[in-house]
């Protein structure tokens, strides 16, 4: 699907070849008096009471006069604001998905619509009309093809533009992934579109496999991988914008291809929804994706521990203790709690890039989820500022998360008989003691967590990849190389740059 952004006022709107015209039409449009079709249709709609202010009211018309479009649906846009403009673009285009649409003519002119506002509908255009087919060719695949972006001007809303689209292609590349059944996105195959997007410009990757992950001394994440015949992979990235010198922020995605809880086998409902369990992994993948089409100046790595968690004669079993990388031993005592498992190794590993932060993504804990449910990801860190600048960075781009507490008391039920830590606590508060197991392998890194489970895919009748946090990710990743084109000096406290060894 191809985005085009035109300065198109709303007189010029009627001239527009398209197959479908979707008009947003805010609030305080009401009947203004031009004499062009279009103003003359929103005036008279407007009159008539069949377009009611609001959000994402609808008016559906075929062959209006004065119109070259066949299909024109005028939707309204409460203020105009991105909220509001995303809502408006859901709902109009879900009058809009037949075969015959090809070409459509998606117009704000209307709007005073920012950067904020242009970004939002192309990210709902997409995902309105997001298709997965890989393995169902009979469904109906996206029929869309081009959509024209009518602004008032072009030229100011640009940025907005380019950055929704390749937000799309993030979140359009996680979403293949996650989609994906775990016979279709193995540890290998996941590693395998890694190295694919590190044909890009600027981009790295370079995978490890079994014999180099124990040459590390991953002992926990090689735990949980025994139990499967399919090889665990860990998967390096890295994304150069800017100076060597420039620490980079780290990226870990937890990448369990399928999690069957292993020994602690999970009951058999829903377990299918277990092939989601690399929603981490894939925003990371879809993360650079869309980096490889903004080309920010800032560093990038993405870190992916990836395997499948099976039962098995050779598994790990309940009660067994296993030495992490960072030489800490871990009682497993739930072989279900091994997202933390194969995050911590990679954790400490990601030290050795000196990091300005660490970000971990993961579909974590079903406690998330009940939690936060989802519509916001859980999000945890120690450190005020770069709390801050992950909740903000969800705001800004509709993708968002909410802060949770770490007192260290919520780590008090990690304690272990056999070794430095088990990796489980009991029931209550899930989510954080989660999250506290972590902490313990990011205790000098200025680390973050996001907990995914409840945000990462949909259930039901709309079950799927939501892409998220790309949106999320790609917006903190922005902000922070704009912080450091106003203040270039912060960078240079950075970490001597420092070549890492397979
Ligand atoms: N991948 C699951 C978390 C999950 C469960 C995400 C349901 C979304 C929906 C994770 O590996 C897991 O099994 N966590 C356990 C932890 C428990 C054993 C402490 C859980 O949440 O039940
Ligand atoms: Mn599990
Ligand atoms: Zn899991």
């Amino acid at each position: 699907m191809d985005f085009e952004l035109k300065t198109l006022a709303p007189a010029q709107a009627p001239q527009l070849t398209c197959d479908a015209l979707l008009v947003l039409v805010p609030d305080a449009r009401a009947a203004a008096a031009a004499p062009d079709a279009l103003s003359r249709l929103v005036a008279q709609a407007t009159k008539a009471g069949d377009l009611e202010p609001g959000v994402a009211k609808l008016l559906a018309c075929y062959r209006p006069e004065g119109f070259k479009a066949a299909r024109v649906t005028l939707v309204r846009a409460g203020d105009g604001s991105a909220a509001a403009v995303r809502k408006a673009v859901a709902a109009g285009l879900s009058t809009l998905r037949q075969p015959g649409i090809q070409r459509l003519g998606l117009v704000l002119s209307l709007l005073d619509a920012g950067d904020a506002a242009v970004r939002a509908a192309v990210q709902a255009t997409a995902d309105a009309t997001y298709t997965f087919t890989t393995t169902k060719p009979s469904a109906k695949a996206r029929a869309l093809r081009e959509v024209v972006l009518g602004v008032s001007q072009q030229s100011t809303v640009r940025k907005g533009f380019e950055t929704g689209k390749a937000v799309v292609a993030g979140v359009e590349f996680a979403k293949e992934w996650a989609n994906r059944p775990a016979n279709h996105a193995t540890p290998t195959l996941l590693a395998e579109a890694a190295r694919k997007l590190g044909r890009h410009a600027r981009i790295k990757t370079e995978v490890l496999g079994p014999r180099q992950v124990e040459a590390l001394g991953m002992g926990s994440f090689l735990a949980v991988a025994r139990g499967s015949a399919e090889p665990l992979r860990f998967i390096v990235m890295q994304y150069a914008g800017a100076a060597k010198s420039s620490a980079p922020v780290v990226l870990v995605g937890k990448g369990i291809t399928f999690d069957t809880g292993g020994i602690s086998i999970k009951p058999a409902a829903e377990m299918d929804e277990m092939k989601f369990d690399m929603g981490g992994a894939a925003s990371v993948l879809g993360t650079f994706a869309a980096l490889a089409e903004l080309q920010p100046a800032i560093n990038v790595v993405g870190l992916i521990p990836s395997c499948e968690n099976m039962p098995d004669g050779q598994a790990v079993k309940p009660g067994d203790v296993v030495t992490s990388m960072s030489g800490q031993t871990i009682e497993i005592l739930n072989t279900d709690a091994e997202g933390r498992l194969i995050l911590c190794d990679a954790l400490t590993y990601a030290a050795r890039f000196k990091p300005r932060s660490v970000v971990d993504i993961a579909t974590l804990t079903g406690a998330c989820v009940i939690a936060l449910g989802g519509v916001r990801s859980g999000l945890f860190s120690p450190r005020d500022e770069l709390a801050q600048a992950l909740q903000q960075a969800g705001e800004a781009s509709h993708d968002l998360c909410w802060r949770m507490p770490l007192d260290d008391e919520y780590a008090e039920g990690l304690k272990s008989n056999f070794a430095d830590m088990g990796n489980v606590a009991g029931r209550a508060g899930g989510a954080i003691t989660a999250a506290k197991f972590l902490q313990k392998f990011a205790t000098d890194l200025p680390w973050a967590h996001l907990d995914i489970a409840g945000t990462a895919w949909k259930s039901g009748a709309a079950k799927g990849s939501t892409g998220r946090p790309v949106p999320l990710l790609v917006q903190y990743l922005l902000d922070q190389a704009a912080v450091d084109a106003t203040s270039p000096a912060k960078t240079k406290k950075a970490a001597s740059p420092r070549v890492r060894k397979a």
